[in-house]
């Protein structure tokens, strides 16, 4: 009797026809038609499982894994591992893999394009345009912050980070950076960027963009008091995780005018919206689409694809060591 194949569970539609490769090595069950499940749900699509394809929408540690004694490997479609509890899955046995380095250039142009839209409030011009309120040009409508001449602040200075920092040598920005460690010196040279310490890049700031990963350890990082020590005329912008900032904090600071503007594509309850940065007209919202060209949401599919085939011991790479 011919061996039973492996089987994969997909989460949620992707690109069907990327996919569908899957198909070459395994059986394939990828007709999850939404992207949310209950961890109830996960679990059971696990407990058959020798292999899945996940998103940051899917929370999976050991209460998922418990009864998914064949699963070996899952493959995250994303560079951020933070939905999985990756020592607990580890423990179980099952490898991890995700897709980083596909998505660096797409996701630091958006962060840039973010930052921009939130210092020169280019959103909440058009909203204001739409509305009817331009009656008549006038020299004090809508002033923002300037770009070029100014200090960008990244906090994690990774493959993001540095791409952010290269872009901003087009704009004259002087580039100030804080990391878990500081960068060798031929990356600060070619990022054109100085270490400092977190105090001082909030201080310095007059862009301050997140790109470092979450972890429990740096929740709400960006809180009141690390808000307080920003200048009255910075901009925030988030392209990393929405836990890193401490959203109520950020909606006091930026309706009393601590804060100028902020941009932000993560939100700590997502898809949820805090209400009050709902509510503010000096906050770019955008819903987690750093990544979200073609190109490189495709590009996402189809490394983690190729991660699960190798993972699970198939395909030209099979036993390369996951991404
Ligand atoms: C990631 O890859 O972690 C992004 O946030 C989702 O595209």
């Amino acid at each position: 009797m011919a061996e039973a194949r492996p089987r994969v569970w997909v989460s949620q539609p992707l690109f069907a026809d990327i996919v569908g490769r899957l198909r070459e090595h395994f059986d394939v069950d990828d007709t999850a038609q939404v992207t949310q499940h209950g961890s109830a749900a996960i679990a059971a699509a696990l407990a058959g499982s020798d292999g899945a394809l996940v998103t940051l929408n899917d929370p999976i540690g050991a209460a998922e894994v418990a009864g998914a004694g064949r699963l070996r490997a899952i493959a995250n479609v994303g560079v951020g591992y933070n939905n999985l509890d990756v020592p607990a899955l580890s423990r179980a046995g099952i490898v991890v893999t995700n897709t980083p380095d596909v998505l660096t250039e797409t996701t630091a142009d958006f962060g840039f394009a973010l930052m921009m839209a939130a210092a020169r409030r280019i959103t909440e011009g058009e909203r204001w345009l739409r509305e009817g309120q331009w009656r008549q040009w006038s020299f004090e409508t809508l002033l923002g912050g300037d770009l070029h001449g100014s200090t960008l602040a990244i906090l994690g200075m990774g493959r993001i980070g540095q791409g952010i920092a290269r872009r901003a040598a087009g704009f004259d920005m002087r580039v100030l950076y804080h990391n878990r460690s500081r960068l060798p010196e031929g990356i600060e040279r070619d990022c054109r960027a100085q270490y400092v310490d977190f105090d001082s890049l909030l201080v310095q700031a007059d862009h301050l963009v997140l790109v470092l990963p979450y972890s429990p350890q740096v929740h709400h990082l960006v809180n009141a008091a690390a808000l307080a020590k920003m200048k009255p005329t910075a901009t925030l912008t988030n392209v990393a995780r929405g836990g890193l900032v401490d959203e109520d904090a950020l909606a006091d600071a930026l309706s009393a005018g601590r804060l100028a503007a902020a941009g932000l594509d993560v939100f700590e309850g997502e898809p949820a919206v805090n209400p009050r940065l709902l509510a503010l007209r000096n906050v770019v919202l955008t819903p987690h689409i750093a990544s979200a060209s073609l190109a490189t949401r495709r590009a996402m599919v189809s490394l983690a694809v190729d991660n699960l085939i190798a993972a699970l011991g198939f395909g030209p790479d099979a036993g390369r060591p996951p991404t």
